[in-house]
């Protein structure tokens, strides 16, 4: 008999994208679920709805250009959630909506400040209303592991009766042990018998660093779907990571039994691509995707490894992308070569966005040696990052001398198309030219963080900003890539504060909903 097969459900554009500070806009989310389905996981959870007009139609362009997946819609269980989950996802070939509602005690009285009866009423209406829109019904009771077993048992029951199709088990605080986790769905199994007749799913929340051990727990204990994020991002701690998730079922297949439909060749350019357009660093030692994952350090370790692989290494770091990027353009490649090399690298780019592409790609092949696979990456993601009504840096000057502060002018074209002016005399040449930004837009912008890493090895290497600003209370961040670092940081900051825009406006524009059916987003 072949392996158990586990299906891996990306919530990386939903619970991943509501790590403070993340703001994708929607073409981003399309090329990060393009590339999802490219990875082969089975469902994408795309967004949530009705959290702002920005994410309904993101939602909605995933379920219409994104093959293959199964596309999922969050919901709570409120008949205006599941009416707009139902309309983003209505194109997509296989659309699901995924309703939830907290089972715990803690949640029904501090948070719902609801009963339990009325939870039972709301999952019982949510799975309905969400069945005459589409087949597939995931259903969740939200903090499971902290609520009784017994209710827990009777909500699902009922939203097995409704017709759900997979029931999910959040671990929402990340506080269950792989035991008590797996004995906590093996009680389940025993109160609700016909949980065995529909998908069991584990979603498992890294709060004391045991979200992926959770979550083997939850399969060896019958369930077959796996909700998990690349690079583990998601609410606090983040989520399970797939990458190391599908891994463990890879690299241990022969003991574990269970297998994953995941080209893992995949993983580590999904895992740069999500880390550079949501602007959060994979740490070094991250397992699998750290840059020091599959690097030897101690004389002993590089010693065993010359000598054979498998004295140090459980894995090829082939298997997983890592190695094989050698395509190298340099100055005088031209616009064909460009393509395919972008083709290879699975990024399809025509017409204008080829031209742009281009362009760009002159401009720092004249300024660099030769330009690398990752540099192609770094370039072509950065071109994704002006959404909609967004802040465009024209020109800056910038005076630098250690004899004098700082000064910096700039110009910047503002979403309505207007060009306006600011100057700074500042600190440094990065905060004088933040400031300067500042002024222009006439924005009390506050700077959260800041970081500049390099693309690749080298002087001449491209320079990769990040900004996170906080403007009204909300907060976001923003990237840009050039050779002068300056200017990297510059168009970082004028992309965090157009994505701090949006959200402030999206944040007004979120519908009141009546207060005792309200369940604050997840
Ligand atoms: O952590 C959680 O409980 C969630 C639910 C919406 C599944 O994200
Ligand atoms: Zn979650």
């Amino acid at each position: 008999m072949g392996p158990d097969r586990v299906v891996i459900f990306d919530t990386t554009l939903r619970d991943g994208e509501q790590s403070p500070g993340i703001s994708l806009n929607a073409t981003e989310k399309l090329e990060i679920a393009h590339q999802l389905a490219r990875l082969g996981v089975d469902v994408i959870e795309a967004g949530f709805p009705i959290a702002s007009p920005g994410d309904f139609e993101a939602v909605r362009a995933i379920a219409r250009e994104v093959h293959g997946p199964v596309i999922a819609g969050l919901a709570r269980a409120h008949a205006a959630d599941v009416e707009r989950a139902a309309e983003a996802v209505r194109d997509a070939e296989r659309p699901r909506i995924h309703t939830f509602i907290s089972t715990s005690d803690i949640h029904i009285e501090h948070q719902l400040q609801s009963t339990r009866e009325d939870v039972k009423g709301s999952a019982r209406a949510a799975v309905a209303h969400a069945k005459s829109f589409v087949d597939d019904v995931e259903f969740s009771p939200m903090d499971a592991t902290r609520a009784d077993a017994e209710f827990t048992a009777e909500v699902v029951q009922i939203a097995l009766d409704e017709g759900a199709t997979t029931i999910n088990v959040p671990d929402t605080v990340g506080y269950a042990t792989p035991q008590e986790y797996a004995r906590f769905l093996t009680r389940l199994y025993e109160l609700v018998p016909g949980l065995r007749d529909v998908v069991l799913s584990v979603h498992c929340h890294d709060d004391l660093g045991l979200a992926v051990a959770n979550t083997l727990a939850g399969v060896q204990a019958g369930a077959r779907q796996v909700e998990c994020a690349v690079n583990g991002i998601g609410e606090r701690a983040g989520n399970a990571s797939l990458e190391e998730f599908v891994m463990l079922l890879a690299t241990r297949a022969a003991d574990l039994g269970f297998a994953t439909g995941v080209n893992t060749r995949e993983i580590a350019r999904t895992s740069r691509m999500v880390s550079r357009l949501t602007g959060y660093p994979v740490q070094p030692n991250k397992a699998i995707v750290g840059r020091n994952a599959f690097a030897h350090e101690s004389g002993i370790h590089q010693d065993g490894v010359l000598k054979d692989r498998s004295t140090y290494e459980i894995m090829d770091a082939t298997t997983v992308g890592l190695e094989g990027n050698d395509l190298v353009l340099g100055k005088h490649s031209g616009r064909h070569a460009l393509k395919s090399a972008l083709q290879e690298l699975g990024f399809s780019v025509e017409g204008q966005a080829l031209n742009t592409a281009f362009k760009r790609f002159k401009e720092i092949a004249d300024r660099k040696k030769t330009v690398t696979a990752m540099d192609l990456e770094a370039l072509v993601t950065d071109e994704l990052r002006d959404g909609l009504r967004s802040y465009t840096l024209k020109w800056f000057d910038v005076d630098v001398s250690n004899r004098r502060p700082p000064h910096a002018r700039v110009a910047v074209q503002t979403p309505d198309g207007d060009e306006v002016l600011g100057d700074f005399t500042g600190d440094g040449p990065v905060d004088a030219i933040f400031r300067a930004i500042n002024a222009a837009t006439r924005r009390e912008a506050r700077l959260r963080e800041f970081r500049i890493d390099a693309v690749t090895a080298g002087q001449d290497a491209l320079g990769e900003a990040s900004v996170v600003l906080e403007l009204s209370g909300q907060s976001a961040s923003g990237q840009g890539v050039s050779t002068d670092i300056i200017e990297a940081a510059a168009q970082a900051y004028v992309r965090a504060l157009s994505n701090c825009e949006r959200k402030v406006l999206a944040h007004a524009q979120q519908p009141a909903l009546p207060e005792a059916e309200l369940t604050p987003a997840p």
